[in-house]
């Protein structure tokens, strides 16, 4: 056996002890030149492994929603290969809108498959920024405007996916909240926003996920890059979250050697310099080290942690390393389910839904989303699926036989998408009235009217932001149109960020939030609307009546100020903001409908009074009171109505999605600790449960709470 063969021996089978001395010894045996060529790329996606040693080269790929298609190692460009169609899921906030970790977790489980089968070692998501503003062209991609409701979803996910021996990238650290000028604005917030709205998904993933890689956001914080950021880099990720992986960049985020070295960045990805070689992280860092401005040791750190994550992830063990599978049935059933959960049934007057299609004999299927396929749109986060079925093709295969399925398709899509501005978005308004003439024809011969509406990865996308929140293309007045024409119409929204439908929602008895559905959008939408499937769906965003009313925008801080954006709102964002100000929004957060009803009573506390490291079990009994198999995902709420700082109307604390026959009923106990109702005490540096009353509040969205219970802390 040689020295090599032993050492992995050692580095694979050894307690955490041995492989981290295993680690030192394999970094011991490299020259600087060589431990620096585990710290930059060699092309777009992949980084140089050390033959000599048997480290083999390292491979990672786009995104959080499928595994993207290959990409040409030294350009942008697809490289046209034939066995990298994946499964493709509906994008994060349908994630969120499932209040299923039950589903992040299947989801993580499939991305990883996939990934191995396409021999990447890390997959560069989940995308978990906090949703501040409706712009915000990532929206889609990340999960929600609350910091629970994220953690629950990005661990399950990133326990499931590296469970098949792939790494996540969890992105983008941090505050990457808006796309309009990411690449040079800076981000100011309070210590208390910080920790207590845009922290804990990082934390949560890196401490109870275990996240293996890190990806750094493009902008500044703080007046420094996040790349080389002292405070956010080594402070926090290292010092206090303990965090043993690779932070790497995002594509071209690097912006120096030496600092950057200093403050804790591993691996260097993406810059847009040709000659890989001059990348900060290549040859100047090993000048840098030659002229004593970077310490050996430092060097020595960054590969042991990216050697960590190669065996975390038994990169030099292939035989033993999961290998992987493509767009098996059991891929394309975890994508329907995620579509099928996800959707939001935010109105339906004299229940119109679900459509009895053995009864109703002709259906106008109207709207450019109804045919639309949208897994190939969003830039980096875009998906080469095996397939798509679309709203129009579902509804055909499954009813068409019985059912007259009309088609009409009302708008046109008049924008474009540009990368790095939204201008192709300007032309979107125009009312085109001959499509609409035609849909209101149609709509008027049929027995009943699905509009398929809402946005398109024009708007939903990386590297720009909306211009506003409406409907584009004239949706409004089409809609308008063809509910005077039939009173039966049903308004499917399909879009990844908030849009308003305050134009819409007293025109029309039902509307249907179905986000992007992935590769099995159209069967999940069609079961939704035929109540095969009953929507269990939840909003994971406030749905604004106006952008007036949000925030960043009512307070003018977005999208900032000579490239400055300050977070005025602090704490108060997404309902935080809504509730405590007692703004009515369209739609609340956590608000959905279903088809049954459900009852939620006998709330009642362990005891009334508990000590500040205390458990509080809360009890409580959902009751399927309607007549279907459903869903209700209630919700916990806690107010601190009487404090030393401003606390918000109402934070969300726990939550569970519960699943009842009709007639069934469940007694559900959660555990919650009174550490969790702390705010973070800026005078304090620390975490502060002040001694009092707090009220418990259980419902089904921040509006609508069924009982209060009061505690108090001692
Ligand atoms: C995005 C990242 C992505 C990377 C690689 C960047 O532009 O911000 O989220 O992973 O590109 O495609």
């Amino acid at each position: 056996m040689t020295i090599r063969n032993i050492l992995f021996s050692l580095l694979l089978t050894g307690t955490a002890n041995a492989q981290e001395a295993t680690i030192g010894n394999l970094v011991n045996q490299m020259t600087l030149q060589e431990k620096v060529s585990l710290l930059h790329a060699n092309s777009k996606f992949y980084v140089s492994g050390i033959k000599r040693l048997g480290i083999p080269e390292w491979a990672l790929s786009d995104g959080p929603h499928g595994v993207r298609a290959e990409i040409d190692r030294d350009d942008w460009a697809y490289a046209g290969w034939t066995n990298d169609s994946a499964t493709c899921f509906p994008p994060g906030t349908a994630l969120a809108a499932t209040w299923n970790p039950g589903l992040a977790y299947e989801r993580g489980l499939v991305l990883g498959e996939e990934a191995r089968y396409r021999k990447k070692d890390i997959l560069l998501g989940p995308g978990i920024n906090i949703i501040r503003s409706p712009l915000c062209g990532r929206n889609f991609e990340y999960m929600s405007e609350d910091p629970l409701l994220i953690s629950k979803m990005a661990v399950a996910y990133i326990k499931a996916l590296q469970s098949k021996d792939v790494a996540v990238s969890v992105k983008h650290w941090l505050a990457n909240n808006q796309e309009t000028h990411r690449d040079s604005i800076d981000v100011q917030m309070s210590e208390r926003a910080l920790r207590e709205i845009y922290l804990p998904g990082f934390k949560a993933s890196i401490v109870e996920g275990g996240a293996l890689t890190v990806m750094a956001a493009y902008n500044r914080f703080r007046g420094d890059w996040c790349s080389e950021n002292e405070y956010l880099d080594r402070r926090i990720l290292r010092d206090e979250f303990g965090f043993k992986g690779v932070l790497m960049t995002d594509w071209s985020a690097a912006h120096s050697t030496v600092k950057a070295a200093l403050t804790g960045l591993d691996l260097e990805m993406g810059t847009d310099r040709k000659d890989y070689n001059e990348w900060y992280f290549a040859r100047p860092l090993i000048r840098a080290v030659e002229e004593g401005k970077v310490p050996m040791s430092v060097i020595d750190e960054k590969v042991s942690n990216v050697l960590r994550v190669m065996v975390r992830t038994k990169m030099m063990d292939e035989q033993n390393r999961v290998k992987g599978k493509m767009n098996t049935r059991e891929h394309q059933r975890a994508a329907y389910n995620s579509a099928a959960e996800a959707a939001v049934l935010l109105q339906n007057n004299g229940n119109l839904l679900p459509l009895h299609f053995d009864k109703i004999r002709s259906v106008a299927v109207i709207g450019d989303n109804a045919t639309r396929k949208h897994c190939n749109g969003g830039l980096s986060s875009e998906i080469k699926a095996l397939y798509e079925i679309t709203p129009l093709q579902a509804l055909q295969q499954k009813f068409g036989t019985t059912v007259k399925i009309n088609y009409a398709q009302g708008y046109e899509k008049q924008s474009s998408f540009k990368e790095g501005g939204n201008s192709g978005q300007s032309g979107a308004v125009k009312v085109d009235w001959k499509l609409i003439d035609e849909a209101v024809k149609l709509a008027k011969e049929s027995e009943v009217a699905v509009i398929f509406g809402g946005l398109n990865h024009d708007f939903d996308t990386e590297s720009s932001d909306r211009q506003n929140m409406d409907l584009p293309y004239g949706q409004e007045v089409l809609i308008r149109e063809v509910a005077k024409a039939n009173p039966h119409t049903v308004v499917v929204i399909i879009a990844g960020s908030p849009v308003g439908l305050a134009g819409i929602v007293h025109r029309v008895p039902a509307v249907l939030w179905s986000w992007y559905g992935g590769m099995e959008a159209g069967n999940a939408v069609a079961d939704l609307l035929s109540g095969k499937v009953n929507p269990s769906g939840k909003l994971p965003f406030t749905l604004p009546v106006s952008l007036a009313q949000s925030p960043a925008h009512a307070l003018g801080n977005y999208p900032g100020k000579d490239l400055k954006v300050n977070y005025e709102e602090d704490i108060l964002v997404g309902y935080r903001w809504f509730d405590t100000k007692k703004i009515q929004p369209q739609f609340p957060f956590g608000y959905g409908l279903s088809y049954t009803h459900f009852s939620i009573g006998h709330f009642s506390t362990d005891r009334s009074s508990y000590g500040k490291n205390a458990t509080i079990r809360v009890r409580f009994t959902v009751t399927n009171t309607g007549g279907s198999y459903g869903a209700e995902v209630v919700q916990l709420y806690a107010s601190d109505p009487v404090c030393s700082v401003l606390r918000p109307e109402k934070e969300l604390k726990a939550f569970e999605k519960v699943f009842l026959k009709p007639g069934e009923a469940k007694t559900v106990e959660w555990q919650v600790k009174a550490t969790d109702l702390a705010f973070y005490d800026e005078s304090k540096k620390a975490w502060n449960t002040e001694a009092g009353e707090y009220i418990l509040q259980l419902g089904n969205s921040s509006r609508d709470i069924y009982q209060k219970a009061k505690i108090s802390v001692e």
